[in-house]
């Protein structure tokens, strides 16, 4: 595919960079107007292959599924907001008790929001409120969001946090990264050194553990480079969490709704937290943000949380579409995820072999990362290699999202295609080679 920056797209990123004050757009000049499926078009006819879902949130195809839109069209025609902090109304509540049927037992409280650092704000408040504690573990790498609550357990990249501060009262602990363990030991003689050190240090030396409200973790990190952690992590975590009466908040924003082959990405590590969180893929392609505890701890006071646009009848209309389809399709959902997965993973691994530059090859269901290095030996950080790697692919036909300091995701939609899936891996193996010193095939 012969990729032109022509005078529309020049146009477009002009005036976007004219007017936006800031935005996180990468380096590769995608312009779009139209999704369906597998693909993306730019506003100038081209095609691209989608594996980056327009950042985790079409999980179902681009532009979500005929039914979803269907029903968002019926809803709009009738009602499209309806005030439902204040109004009763039927919509949000009818998939509130569909969407409660996918967790345990036990869950049995939802709050609406519209986006996922709201969801993870009212995650954190509730925390708080429930235990009467002040004080937060998060990690190192973790993203959970841009607004000041969120924005305190982020740390991910200090461009985030720059000049912003001061911020909540947050704690951040190393993240069960092993391919660039902080503690340089290896999984598993490490004996969990890092669930070690935080029962030995933020919660020894520095937030008593009396008065922390919780402990805030995504299952698998994504914006922080999707790292999958061993699963005694997880359950180091719940154990920690228990033993100090502590909450497990899990922050399934990227990780969840069937992204890992499980409805909730926690269920891969035999661990249940407290509360969950959730945006992105769970709105099918509009704004939704949830929130969900454990009944057992309770209401909040009536008017202690809320928004103007929570619980939106449009919005979950599409969202209640969308959930309807995947119940109704599970089975063949989750066999169809490990089979992509399979081939995802057989290819990337093939890939590690072949060429120096990658380094490592993580995920789990189709929650995918590759990390780039200058060489496996020193494992330095191929920052430059990964963005040409995926400005490459870019001009080939293939759109490609970046995670952490050196990683690349692989987060098509669940049902792609497979002819179209081995094409952008194809795509994907071209443009490796392209950037490869040392390319031995
Ligand atoms: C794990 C996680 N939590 C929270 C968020 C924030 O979601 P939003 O951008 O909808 O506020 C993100 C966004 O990338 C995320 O990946």
């Amino acid at each position: 595919m012969g990729f032109k920056v022509d005078n529309r797209i020049r146009r477009a990123i002009e005036r976007d960079r004219k007017f936006m004050i800031t935005t996180t757009k990468e380096d590769f000049p995608l312009v779009v107007q139209k999704a369906s499926g597998d693909y993306i078009y730019d506003v100038s006819g081209n095609r691209f292959i989608d594996f980056s879902t327009f950042i985790s949130v079409y999980n179902f195809g681009d532009n979500s599924r005929a039914e979803v839109r269907t029903a968002i069209k019926k809803q709009m025609d009738l009602l499209m907001h309806n005030a439902f902090t204040d109004y009763y109304s039927e919509g949000p509540v009818n998939f509130a008790e569909n969407l409660l049927k996918m967790f345990p037992s036990g869950f049995g409280k939802v709050f609406f929001s519209n986006s996922g650092t709201e969801a993870n704000e009212a995650a954190l408040k509730f925390a708080r409120i429930f235990t009467k504690r002040p004080y937060v573990l998060a990690f190192y790498g973790a993203f959970h969001g841009r607004t000041y609550g969120s924005l305190s357990m982020t740390a991910s990249k200090t461009v985030q946090r720059e000049g912003a501060g001061p911020f909540g009262p947050v704690v951040h602990a190393p993240y069960a990264y092993c391919y660039r363990c902080p503690f340089k030991l290896e999984y598993p003689s490490c004996g969990m050194a890092c669930v070690d050190y935080i029962k030995k240090y933020p919660l020894a030396k520095e937030i008593p553990p009396g008065e922390t409200a919780a402990i805030f973790v995504e299952a698998v990190q994504g914006e922080g480079g999707y790292v999958v952690p061993p699963k005694e992590f997880i359950k180091g975590l719940r154990e920690i969490a228990d033993d100090n009466g502590m909450l497990l908040v899990d922050d399934e924003v990227q990780a969840g709704y069937m992204r890992t082959g499980k409805f909730l990405a926690m269920d891969n590590f035999g661990v249940k937290a407290d509360i969950y969180t959730f945006a992105k893929s769970i709105g099918a392609g509009l704004p939704l943000g949830v929130t969900v505890t454990r009944s057992s701890l309770g209401d909040m006071k009536q008017g202690a949380h809320a928004n103007t646009f929570g619980g939106n009848a449009t919005v979950v209309a599409g969202a209640d579409a969308l959930l309807a389809y995947v119940k109704k399709n599970m089975h063949r959902i989750e066999s169809g995820i490990h089979e992509r997965s399979r081939i995802v993973m057989k290819r990337l691994n093939a890939m590690m072999d072949r060429y120096e530059i990658v380094g490592d090859v993580r995920g789990i269901g189709l929650m995918i990362g590759i990390e780039i290095v200058k060489d496996k030996k020193s494992k330095t950080p191929g920052i430059t290699e990964r963005d040409a790697i995926i400005k490459r692919a870019f001009e080939l036909g293939l759109v490609l999202l970046p995670a952490g300091e050196c990683s690349i995701r692989i987060i098509p939609q669940l049902e792609i295609d497979k002819k179209v899936l081995e094409n952008g891996l194809d795509i994907l193996e071209e443009s490796i080679k392209a950037v490869s010193p040392n390319a031995h095939t």
